[in-house]
């Protein structure tokens, strides 16, 4: 595909639509989403991001990842908007997305509960963790409730293996599981 080499970094949000649709839609929430002037305050802030960046190299995980804080998730309009700032195309944006499990392209829940699938975790019994949160959510991995107030994820080693397992909620993390724990973890967070 032909791709704009352009550096130049400004908002151009009547531009997104039409720019290589083979993703999936982002599904529209009823309850979350922003409105039109929150929407534009927070592409300003991504543009405010991506402008302190200039000149840099290998900024797009950053971009992201500072992206998915502000949106929540990363909606294929805000993945067409940072491929066009940042001269890539927009199947190398979704690639990134896609490979990392950090990033969603779905609205976020008000609370993720990521459950460590590192090796001490795992050895540990972390799968049993997740079958729990699982039961007790009556979700899947991947997953979120229906009154989006949490999702479900695995994560890669978080570093606190002598907790093992360990799951984190928000900016909390619970270790030294055991299944019989999880309900009244998850009563606390409202
Ligand atoms: S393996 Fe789970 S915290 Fe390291």
């Amino acid at each position: 595909m032909e791709q704009e080499r352009t550096i130049e970094i400004r908002h151009e949000p009547e531009t997104h639509r039409g720019f290589e649709p083979e993703i999936q839609e982002r599904p529209h929430g009823n309850c979350c989403c922003p409105s039109p002037q929150e929407q534009d305050q927070l592409y300003r802030r991504l543009d405010e991001y991506i402008d302190s960046l200039a000149g840099q190299e290998g900024v797009l995980i950053r971009v992201l990842h500072h992206a998915q804080n502000l949106f929540g998730h990363l909606a294929r309009e805000v993945q067409i908007h940072i491929a066009r700032r940042l001269s890539l195309s927009l199947a190398e944006v979704y690639g990134v997305v896609s490979f990392y499990h950090y990033f969603t392209t779905e609205p976020k829940a008000k609370y993720t509960v990521e459950v460590c699938m590192g090796t001490a975790c795992y050895v540990k019994g972390a799968a049993n963790i997740i079958a729990e949160v699982e039961k007790e959510l009556g979700i899947k991995v991947g997953q979120m409730t229906k009154d989006q107030k949490f999702g479900l994820q695995v994560s890669r080693c978080i570093g606190a293996c002598g907790l093992a397992p360990v799951m984190v909620i928000g900016e909390d993390i619970h270790g030294r599981l055991k299944p019989e724990m999880v309900a009244d973890i998850l009563k606390q967070y409202n």
